[in-house]
Protein backbone atom coordinates (compact mmCIF):
# COMPACT_ATOMS: atom_id res chain seq x y z
CA UNK A 1 0.00 0.00 0.00
CA UNK A 2 1.73 3.39 -0.59
CA UNK A 3 2.27 5.69 1.67
CA UNK A 4 -0.21 8.26 1.04
CA UNK A 5 -3.13 5.54 1.45
CA UNK A 6 -2.60 4.76 5.07
CA UNK A 7 -2.09 8.65 6.35
CA UNK A 8 -4.76 10.85 7.18
CA UNK A 9 -6.47 12.59 3.72
CA UNK A 10 -4.19 15.22 2.08
CA UNK A 11 -7.65 17.21 0.99
CA UNK A 12 -9.16 17.03 4.32
CA UNK A 13 -5.63 18.63 5.74
CA UNK A 14 -6.02 21.67 3.96
CA UNK A 15 -10.10 21.79 4.49
CA UNK A 16 -9.15 21.79 8.18
CA UNK A 17 -7.96 25.32 7.54
CA UNK A 18 -11.85 26.56 6.83
CA UNK A 19 -12.26 25.29 10.65
CA UNK A 20 -9.77 27.31 12.38
CA UNK A 21 -10.34 30.21 9.68
CA UNK A 22 -14.09 30.22 10.76
CA UNK A 23 -13.24 30.47 14.44
CA UNK A 24 -10.72 33.37 14.16
CA UNK A 25 -12.66 35.47 12.14
CA UNK A 26 -15.73 34.91 14.53
CA UNK A 27 -13.34 35.78 17.82
CA UNK A 28 -11.59 38.64 16.03
CA UNK A 29 -14.81 40.75 15.77
CA UNK A 30 -14.40 40.54 19.73
CA UNK A 31 -10.56 41.90 20.02
CA UNK A 32 -9.85 44.22 22.77
CA UNK A 33 -13.59 44.07 23.96
CA UNK A 34 -13.39 43.12 26.94
CA UNK A 35 -14.93 39.84 27.10
CA UNK A 36 -13.19 37.16 27.17
CA UNK A 37 -16.46 34.31 27.49
CA UNK A 38 -18.31 36.61 24.13
CA UNK A 39 -14.82 35.86 22.28
CA UNK A 40 -14.63 32.14 23.40
CA UNK A 41 -18.12 31.56 22.46
CA UNK A 42 -17.77 32.97 18.98
CA UNK A 43 -15.26 31.34 18.28
CA UNK A 44 -16.40 27.84 19.20
CA UNK A 45 -20.03 28.63 17.73
CA UNK A 46 -18.58 29.58 14.22
CA UNK A 47 -15.84 26.47 14.76
CA UNK A 48 -18.78 23.98 15.55
CA UNK A 49 -20.36 25.01 12.14
CA UNK A 50 -17.38 25.28 9.93
CA UNK A 51 -16.16 21.07 11.21
CA UNK A 52 -19.88 20.09 9.17
CA UNK A 53 -18.73 21.26 6.02
CA UNK A 54 -16.02 18.82 6.14
CA UNK A 55 -16.28 14.92 5.21
CA UNK A 56 -15.40 13.23 7.95
CA UNK A 57 -16.45 11.60 10.50
CA UNK A 58 -15.06 13.16 13.99
CA UNK A 59 -14.54 12.61 17.73
CA UNK A 60 -13.46 15.36 19.94
CA UNK A 61 -10.84 14.01 22.73
CA UNK A 62 -9.63 17.36 23.88
CA UNK A 63 -12.61 20.30 23.72
CA UNK A 64 -13.97 22.83 25.70
CA UNK A 65 -14.57 20.65 28.09
CA UNK A 66 -17.08 17.51 29.47
CA UNK A 67 -20.63 17.38 27.90
CA UNK A 68 -21.97 18.56 31.23
CA UNK A 69 -19.99 21.89 31.69
CA UNK A 70 -19.87 22.92 27.37
CA UNK A 71 -22.81 22.82 25.72
CA UNK A 72 -20.62 22.66 22.08
CA UNK A 73 -17.13 20.59 20.96
CA UNK A 74 -17.63 18.78 24.32
CA UNK A 75 -15.20 15.86 24.73
CA UNK A 76 -16.81 13.07 22.95
CA UNK A 77 -18.93 15.07 20.30
CA UNK A 78 -19.15 13.89 16.96
CA UNK A 79 -18.04 16.54 14.40
CA UNK A 80 -18.26 16.90 10.53
CA UNK A 81 -20.30 15.97 7.59
CA UNK A 82 -20.50 12.24 7.29
CA UNK A 83 -20.86 10.25 10.49
CA UNK A 84 -20.37 6.73 10.29
CA UNK A 85 -19.46 7.40 6.10
CA UNK A 86 -16.27 9.50 6.30
CA UNK A 87 -12.61 8.72 7.76
CA UNK A 88 -13.03 8.07 11.64
CA UNK A 89 -10.80 11.25 12.84
CA UNK A 90 -9.69 12.63 16.53
CA UNK A 91 -9.70 16.03 16.59
CA UNK A 92 -7.76 18.77 19.36
CA UNK A 93 -9.39 21.51 19.38
CA UNK A 94 -9.03 25.08 21.40
CA UNK A 95 -11.20 27.35 18.93
CA UNK A 96 -9.87 30.30 21.31
CA UNK A 97 -6.75 29.68 22.54
CA UNK A 98 -5.67 32.68 24.40
CA UNK A 99 -9.00 34.25 25.62
CA UNK A 100 -7.61 36.60 27.86
CA UNK A 101 -5.45 37.73 25.32
CA UNK A 102 -8.13 38.12 22.77
CA UNK A 103 -10.30 40.37 25.34
CA UNK A 104 -7.03 42.51 25.94
CA UNK A 105 -6.02 43.02 22.07
CA UNK A 106 -2.84 41.49 23.52
CA UNK A 107 -0.68 38.96 21.13
CA UNK A 108 -0.38 35.44 20.15
CA UNK A 109 -4.64 34.43 20.54
CA UNK A 110 -4.87 31.85 17.92
CA UNK A 111 -7.59 29.35 16.69
CA UNK A 112 -6.12 25.69 16.98
CA UNK A 113 -6.80 22.13 15.77
CA UNK A 114 -4.95 19.39 15.77
CA UNK A 115 -6.45 16.03 14.11
CA UNK A 116 -5.09 12.50 13.81
CA UNK A 117 -6.23 8.61 13.29
CA UNK A 118 -8.29 7.50 15.81
CA UNK A 119 -6.46 6.96 19.30
CA UNK A 120 -3.59 9.04 18.15
CA UNK A 121 -3.79 12.01 20.11
CA UNK A 122 -3.52 11.66 24.37
CA UNK A 123 -6.41 12.39 25.65
CA UNK A 124 -5.57 15.03 28.23
CA UNK A 125 -7.62 15.84 30.94
CA UNK A 126 -8.10 19.92 31.76
CA UNK A 127 -5.56 20.44 34.27
CA UNK A 128 -1.81 21.59 34.06
CA UNK A 129 0.72 19.81 32.41
CA UNK A 130 4.06 20.81 33.22
CA UNK A 131 6.05 21.35 30.14
CA UNK A 132 9.76 20.66 28.60
CA UNK A 133 10.36 21.65 24.53
CA UNK A 134 13.05 22.51 22.23
CA UNK A 135 13.52 22.97 18.64
CA UNK A 136 14.61 20.79 15.96
CA UNK A 137 18.13 19.57 15.43
CA UNK A 138 18.94 18.12 19.05
CA UNK A 139 19.99 15.00 20.08
CA UNK A 140 16.91 12.47 21.04
CA UNK A 141 16.73 12.96 24.73
CA UNK A 142 18.43 15.80 25.37
CA UNK A 143 16.14 17.45 27.19
CA UNK A 144 14.55 15.17 30.51
CA UNK A 145 11.63 16.45 32.87
CA UNK A 146 13.06 14.47 34.87
CA UNK A 147 16.06 16.66 35.63
CA UNK A 148 16.01 20.11 36.84
CA UNK A 149 15.88 23.35 34.81
CA UNK A 150 19.46 23.89 35.27
CA UNK A 151 20.63 20.44 33.99
CA UNK A 152 18.33 20.67 31.14
CA UNK A 153 19.40 24.20 29.89
CA UNK A 154 22.90 22.93 30.14
CA UNK A 155 22.20 19.79 28.26
CA UNK A 156 21.04 21.78 25.58
CA UNK A 157 23.63 24.27 25.45
CA UNK A 158 26.27 21.62 25.12
CA UNK A 159 24.21 20.05 21.85
CA UNK A 160 23.96 23.66 20.83
CA UNK A 161 27.79 24.45 21.79
CA UNK A 162 26.95 27.56 23.20
CA UNK A 163 27.28 28.60 27.01
CA UNK A 164 24.28 28.33 28.94
CA UNK A 165 24.08 32.04 29.24
CA UNK A 166 23.59 32.44 25.67
CA UNK A 167 20.49 30.01 25.74
CA UNK A 168 16.37 31.83 25.82
CA UNK A 169 13.68 29.94 27.53
CA UNK A 170 10.50 31.21 27.25
CA UNK A 171 8.15 30.63 30.32
CA UNK A 172 4.28 31.50 31.17
CA UNK A 173 4.57 34.45 33.58
CA UNK A 174 2.79 33.16 36.71
CA UNK A 175 3.56 33.38 40.02
CA UNK A 176 4.42 29.81 40.13
CA UNK A 177 7.08 30.12 37.72
CA UNK A 178 8.98 32.24 40.92
CA UNK A 179 12.03 29.74 41.36
CA UNK A 180 11.91 28.63 37.77
CA UNK A 181 12.68 32.04 36.38
CA UNK A 182 14.92 32.56 39.38
CA UNK A 183 16.71 29.75 38.83
CA UNK A 184 17.01 30.16 35.00
CA UNK A 185 18.50 33.67 35.64
CA UNK A 186 20.91 32.75 38.00
CA UNK A 187 22.35 30.47 35.00
CA UNK A 188 22.21 33.88 33.17
CA UNK A 189 19.88 32.16 31.03
CA UNK A 190 17.60 34.70 28.81
CA UNK A 191 14.10 34.38 29.98
CA UNK A 192 11.00 35.48 27.78
CA UNK A 193 7.82 35.87 29.54
CA UNK A 194 4.78 35.50 27.87
CA UNK A 195 1.07 36.40 29.67
CA UNK A 196 -0.49 33.72 27.85
CA UNK A 197 -0.57 31.28 25.34
CA UNK A 198 1.67 28.74 25.47
CA UNK A 199 0.91 26.92 22.40
CA UNK A 200 2.25 29.76 20.40
CA UNK A 201 5.00 29.47 23.31
CA UNK A 202 5.94 25.73 22.52
CA UNK A 203 5.79 26.55 18.97
CA UNK A 204 8.11 29.41 19.09
CA UNK A 205 11.07 26.99 20.08
CA UNK A 206 11.04 25.64 16.09
CA UNK A 207 11.59 29.07 14.57
CA UNK A 208 14.85 30.44 14.61
CA UNK A 209 13.46 34.10 14.37
CA UNK A 210 11.97 33.96 17.70
CA UNK A 211 15.63 33.31 19.02
CA UNK A 212 13.76 31.33 22.27
CA UNK A 213 15.55 27.92 22.72
CA UNK A 214 13.34 25.98 25.09
CA UNK A 215 9.68 26.41 26.41
CA UNK A 216 9.52 25.82 30.25
CA UNK A 217 6.75 25.77 32.75
CA UNK A 218 3.32 24.74 33.44
CA UNK A 219 0.52 25.33 31.13
CA UNK A 220 -2.47 23.36 30.21
CA UNK A 221 -2.60 19.79 29.52
CA UNK A 222 -4.81 20.46 26.28
CA UNK A 223 -2.24 22.72 24.97
CA UNK A 224 0.19 20.71 25.93
CA UNK A 225 -1.32 18.32 23.32
CA UNK A 226 -1.93 20.91 20.42
CA UNK A 227 1.85 21.78 20.42
CA UNK A 228 2.89 18.01 20.48
CA UNK A 229 1.22 17.92 17.61
CA UNK A 230 3.01 20.90 15.81
CA UNK A 231 6.24 19.35 17.19
CA UNK A 232 5.10 16.50 15.29
CA UNK A 233 5.08 17.92 12.04
CA UNK A 234 8.11 20.58 12.25
CA UNK A 235 10.28 18.55 14.39
CA UNK A 236 11.16 19.36 17.36
CA UNK A 237 10.80 17.40 21.30
CA UNK A 238 8.63 17.67 24.13
CA UNK A 239 8.07 16.30 27.41
CA UNK A 240 5.05 16.76 29.55
CA UNK A 241 3.72 15.44 32.91
CA UNK A 242 0.35 16.32 34.34
CA UNK A 243 -0.08 18.26 37.23
CA UNK A 244 -3.13 17.41 39.87
CA UNK A 245 -4.26 20.17 42.31
CA UNK A 246 -6.54 18.28 43.98
CA UNK A 247 -8.67 14.39 43.64
CA UNK A 248 -11.34 15.33 41.75
CA UNK A 249 -8.60 16.44 39.21
CA UNK A 250 -6.80 12.95 39.56
CA UNK A 251 -10.50 11.56 38.92
CA UNK A 252 -11.01 13.10 35.83
CA UNK A 253 -7.52 11.56 34.25
CA UNK A 254 -8.47 7.94 35.34
CA UNK A 255 -11.88 8.46 34.11
CA UNK A 256 -10.10 9.01 30.36
CA UNK A 257 -8.18 6.11 31.05
CA UNK A 258 -4.67 7.56 32.68
CA UNK A 259 -3.49 4.71 35.13
CA UNK A 260 -0.32 6.43 35.69
CA UNK A 261 -0.94 9.99 37.14
CA UNK A 262 3.19 11.00 37.28
CA UNK A 263 4.20 9.47 33.83
CA UNK A 264 6.78 11.83 31.59
CA UNK A 265 5.24 11.78 28.38
CA UNK A 266 7.30 11.81 25.47
CA UNK A 267 6.21 13.83 21.95
CA UNK A 268 4.60 10.52 20.90
CA UNK A 269 3.01 9.78 23.77
CA UNK A 270 1.30 13.11 23.20
CA UNK A 271 0.70 13.05 19.19
CA UNK A 272 1.38 9.42 17.67
CA UNK A 273 0.88 8.42 13.68
CA UNK A 274 0.09 10.85 11.66
CA UNK A 275 -1.16 13.87 12.49
CA UNK A 276 -2.06 17.38 11.26
CA UNK A 277 -1.89 20.87 13.25
CA UNK A 278 -4.05 23.92 11.92
CA UNK A 279 -3.96 27.30 13.18
CA UNK A 280 -5.28 30.89 12.45
CA UNK A 281 -4.40 34.09 13.71
CA UNK A 282 -6.51 36.09 15.76
CA UNK A 283 -4.48 38.48 16.90
CA UNK A 284 -0.95 39.85 15.80
CA UNK A 285 1.74 37.02 17.05
CA UNK A 286 5.05 35.36 16.93
CA UNK A 287 3.22 32.04 14.70
CA UNK A 288 0.82 34.52 12.43
CA UNK A 289 -0.84 37.61 11.67
CA UNK A 290 -4.24 38.18 13.37
CA UNK A 291 -7.49 39.17 10.88
CA UNK A 292 -7.32 42.22 9.64
CA UNK A 293 -10.55 44.07 8.98
CA UNK A 294 -10.42 46.02 5.58
CA UNK A 295 -12.49 48.93 4.20
CA UNK A 296 -15.58 47.48 2.37
CA UNK A 297 -15.81 44.83 5.12
CA UNK A 298 -13.03 42.95 3.40
CA UNK A 299 -10.42 40.49 6.29
CA UNK A 300 -7.37 38.67 5.44
CA UNK A 301 -6.33 35.80 7.34
CA UNK A 302 -3.02 34.32 7.90
CA UNK A 303 -2.91 30.76 8.52
CA UNK A 304 -0.75 27.36 8.33
CA UNK A 305 -0.95 23.60 8.34
CA UNK A 306 1.30 21.06 9.14
CA UNK A 307 1.21 17.45 8.61
CA UNK A 308 3.51 14.94 10.32
CA UNK A 309 3.60 11.87 7.97
CA UNK A 310 5.08 14.73 4.85
CA UNK A 311 6.55 17.38 7.14
CA UNK A 312 4.94 19.91 5.00
CA UNK A 313 3.87 23.00 6.35
CA UNK A 314 1.76 25.32 4.16
CA UNK A 315 0.98 29.06 5.07
CA UNK A 316 -2.27 30.25 4.04
CA UNK A 317 -2.74 34.13 3.58
CA UNK A 318 -6.74 34.36 2.83
CA UNK A 319 -8.02 37.21 2.05
CA UNK A 320 -12.64 37.05 2.86
CA UNK A 321 -15.03 39.48 1.13
CA UNK A 322 -18.55 40.20 2.40
CA UNK A 323 -21.07 39.44 -0.50
CA UNK A 324 -23.73 41.75 -0.61
P1 LIG B 1 -7.26 30.19 27.56
O1 LIG B 1 -7.35 30.51 26.12
O2 LIG B 1 -8.13 29.06 27.95
O3 LIG B 1 -7.47 31.44 28.36
O4 LIG B 1 -5.77 29.66 27.83
C1 LIG B 1 -4.67 30.53 27.79
C2 LIG B 1 -3.49 29.92 28.48
O5 LIG B 1 -2.48 30.91 28.63
C3 LIG B 1 -2.88 28.70 27.79
O6 LIG B 1 -2.09 29.02 26.68
C4 LIG B 1 -2.10 28.08 28.91
O7 LIG B 1 -1.80 26.72 28.67
C5 LIG B 1 -3.02 28.28 30.09
O8 LIG B 1 -3.84 29.41 29.76
C6 LIG B 1 -2.32 28.55 31.39
O9 LIG B 1 -3.25 28.50 32.43
P2 LIG B 1 -3.33 29.59 33.59
O10 LIG B 1 -3.82 30.88 32.98
O11 LIG B 1 -4.29 29.02 34.57
O12 LIG B 1 -1.97 29.75 34.15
Amino acid sequence: MPEASKVLDRVLVLEMVRVTEAAAIAASELVGRGDEKAADHAAVEAMRKAFDTLYMDGTVVIGEGERDEAPMLYIGEKVGGAPGRGPRIDIALDPLEGTTITAKAGPNALAVLAAAEEGGLLNAPDVYMEKLAVGPGYPEDVIDLTKSPSENVKAVAAAKGVAPDEIIVCVLDRPRHADLIAELRALGCGVVLIGDGDVAGVIAVTDENTTIDMYMGTGGAPEGVLAAAALRCVGGQIQGRLVFRNDDERARARKWGIEDLDKVYKLRDLAKGDCIFAATGVTDGSLLQGVKRLKGGQMTTESVVMRASSGTVRWIKGEHRVRG
